[in-house]
């Protein structure tokens, strides 16, 4: 007998199909709390390995582990019942073979349940992508700015800002589109460049950073809510300022506690 939900979640081939359709709208979350909240309006939540950035503290996505985004990935399909899940690939995870890819990849699948992985690089993981697709895993591409090669690069620059950059980026998205990814996130690339390769590859863009005339738009959850204090990118933009509120709170708590204001007879069992 199968166990199956009534809700249906979306796929891959769902989103494959909104290519000039309705934006498309993907945020990251990276836990059962904040997945359910974005599960009620978004189309796809992304575990991003950004996690690494604004879960753990670390200064790059490159310490983060496969362990980490299995685990968290579980957590953000526990909370999740409508909205496609893509797990990022983690630095280190895909790189050195197609099979190191296949494994990697089909671990995240069958631990976390998640609909699609996730993983940077255009021309070079070109002939993995195909490899992955070809055995059931549905890939999200993701080019332009690349944060996982942030040792290569030197610093998150904006990419494509002169003509003469372009074509190495636009193979980029062309060779990603060939190989079967379902969709590509587009990082950090100038409008005129995002424009052209949305009109070329047919299948759905997502940006960051690349401007209104992509299919559809992704952000990191912590920017838009206002939790990460230090630098945003000129892309972010934030809907709520949630670090006082937290502050407060935490304050209102700790000195009540000192002054002997709580708990009260209201939070405490007679
Ligand atoms: O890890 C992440 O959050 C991402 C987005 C920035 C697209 O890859």
């Amino acid at each position: 007998m199968s166990v199956q939900s009534a809700i249906k979640r979306k796929t891959a081939p769902d989103i494959r199909a909104r290519k000039n359709g309705e934006p498309i709208v993907m945020l990251t979350s990276y836990h059962a709390h904040t997945a359910a909240l974005v599960d009620r309006h978004c189309d796809v939540i992304l575990v991003g390995d950004s996690l690494g950035n604004v879960m753990h503290g670390f200064e790059t996505t490159v310490p983060v582990t496969l362990d980490m985004m299995i685990l968290q990935g579980r957590a953000v399909m526990r909370g999740s019942q409508r909205a496609l899940v893509v797990v990022d690939m983690p630095f280190g995870s895909y790189e050195a073979s197609k099979e190191q890819a296949f494994h990697s990849a089909a671990r995240v699948l069958k631990e976390t349940h998640c609909g699609a992985i996730k993983l940077e690089g255009g021309v070079r993981m070109a002939e993995t992508i195909a490899f992955l697709v070809e055995r059931g895993i549905p890939v999200m591409g993701h080019i332009g700015l690349t944060p996982q090669s942030i040792n290569t690069l030197g610093s998150f620059r904006a990419q494509g800002r002169e003509q003469a950059s372009w074509e190495k980026i636009e193979n980029d998205a062309r060779a990603v589109a060939d190989a079967g990814a379902f969709s590509v996130v587009i990082e950090a690339v100038a409008e005129p460049l995002a424009r052209k390769i949305t009109q070329d590859i047919p299948v759905p863009t997502i940006g960051i950073g690349a401007s209104a005339a992509c299919d559809g738009q992704v952000l990191v959850i912590h920017d838009i809510l206002g939790l990460c204090e230090k630098y945003s990118p000129k892309f972010v933009k934030r809907y709520a300022e949630l670090t006082p509120i937290i502050a407060e709170a935490v304050k209102g708590y700790v000195d009540e506690v000192r002054a002997g204001e709580f708990p009260t007879a209201d939070h405490s069992f007679n």
